[in-house]
């Protein structure tokens, strides 16, 4: 994988490059600190590691704000007398970033755009906004109409912009698909295997039925977005994605070499080493609670129902590998909250519905798991930039400002007739975004 490489003037000192020793690694060390190398040799490192070498500059991202694009406070130095009794990472307090976008949400429609557009538009510049309502979003002038929808919750002054996808079925036609990118009613198509997920049963029912379609798509840039999971039941549920990589997305990069291809929601380490090997064409986009816990937290001490999406939590180091890539500063992985709210009932239910409602606090969730490993500085091409370049838009105008700050997760809240509960209700909130004020 390729680091995204960064280059600046600043010097101040940052240990965000360094990854969080094991404990045992920690325990050993601290008998001694002094007297190991490793410790020695790491707090030079810590000391002179120029902080512009992990954070983007002003310069070096064409940003507007005055002064250091991104600016993360770090806490008191560990140069400073008095060596520390454990080799780690000093933690940033803040970071400010340019406004980011979530390349994947699902805003449904109705009554609930009240609750969801202004929880998306709270941190976000822009959104891609799934299609699969119902009846789907097919058509341009369908998009149009959902937009219109869209518009009238957008809080004013936000500045906010959903970005219009269309559903891909068996009968989508490949002229009037891209006829829909060329007038921008529509900036990308999704494919949802047929029975795949919530609201997939008008979805593509073989990938060669597409073939048009995306040859068409491939000749004017329209990129396609991949919910990657093959439906056939005999395949495992934890082994959809894998084989869906294997089995549908390789063949089609093959058959279509400039088709601009989104692998969304990417949940294992063998689809995340796909992408990041894989040609300039093909990204990836990571949900925040995909990074946070894996498989286990479904089934902490009963089933735990709001933590069930699709595709499902993988394992421990499966999570590990998506964090790695988010956090490299690759440049073609990039934030996809795939926010998918259901109201509690239909949740905590029988047959409980798949999806995740973490709008409320997604960017403030997608930084604990940045800090989880150090490497906060790495937020911005993530959440900000590497979407834009994919998708040829600019970065936005405008910073949000990220402070580690404990606040309580909000618990149920009013949502149609009913309520919504939002992923992860019962810990804290360990960070909190505002937007700055626009730079003069
Ligand atoms: O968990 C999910 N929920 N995965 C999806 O692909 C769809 C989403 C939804 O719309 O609820
Ligand atoms: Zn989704």
């Amino acid at each position: 994988m390729t680091p995204a490489r960064t280059s600046g003037a600043h010097t101040r000192l940052v240990g965000t490059a360094m990854p969080v020793p094991s404990t045992h690694a920690r325990s050993q060390r601290s008998r001694n600190p002094a007297s190991n190398p490793v410790f020695a040799a790491v707090i030079t490192r810590l000391i002179t590691v120029p902080i512009a070498r992990a954070i983007p500059t002003a310069k070096t991202t064409g940003a507007k704000a005055k002064g250091s694009r991104f600016i993360v406070a770090s806490a008191p130095s560990l140069a400073r007398r008095g060596a520390p009794r454990y080799v780690r990472p000093m933690a940033a307090d803040t970071l400010t970033l340019p406004l980011p976008d979530d390349w994947h949400v699902h805003l449904r429609d109705g009554a609930a755009l009240a609750t969801t557009v202004p929880a998306t538009a709270r941190t976000f510049g822009r959104a891609i906004v799934m299609p699969n309502l119902r009846p789907p979003v097919r058509t341009g002038p369908e998009a149009d109409a959902y937009r219109a929808r869209i518009a009238a919750h957008i809080p004013p002054g936000s500045g906010f912009s959903p970005l219009m996808t269309l559903y891909l079925t068996d009968t989508s036609d490949p002229a009037a698909v891209v006829a829909a990118f060329a007038a921008g009613q529509a900036v990308a198509v999704k494919l949802y295997p047929a029975g795949a997920t919530t609201h997939s049963d008008a979805g593509l029912t073989a990938i060669r039925k597409a073939d048009a379609v995306l040859h068409a798509m491939e000749e004017a840039g329209m990129p396609l977005l991949l919910h990657g999971e093959v439906t056939d039941a005999a395949v495992d549920i934890f082994d959809r994605e894998a084989v869906f990589v294997d089995t549908v997305l390789a063949p089609l990069l093959q058959r279509h070499p400039r088709l601009k291809v989104v692998l969304e929601h990417v949940t294992t380490a063998h689809a995340i080493a796909f992408v990041l090997d894989g040609p300039p064409t093909l990204a990836a986009t990571l949900t925040a609670h995909h990074l946070l816990v894996n498989r286990n937290a479904m089934f902490q001490g009963g089933l735990r129902p709001h933590h069930y999406c699709l595709p499902v939590l993988k394992r421990e180091r499966d999570r590990a590998a998506l964090l790695a890539a988010a956090t490299s500063g690759h440049p073609r992985v990039f934030l996809g909250s795939d926010s998918a709210p259901h109201e509690t009932t239909t949740k905590e239910s029988a047959c409980g519905c798949a999806g995740c409602f973490t709008a409320h606090a997604a960017l403030e969730l997608y930084a604990e798991a940045f800090d989880s490993v150090g490497a906060l500085h790495r937020l911005p091409a993530f959440a900000s930039e590497n979407g834009p370049r994919f998708y040829g838009l600019p970065v936005n105008p405008g910073t949000v400002t990220l402070r580690r700050e404990e606040w309580p997760s909000p618990g149920a809240v009013p949502y149609l007739g009913g309520t919504l509960t939002p992923w992860r209700t019962d810990e804290p909130l360990r960070w909190r975004a505002t937007r700055d004020t626009p730079p003069a």
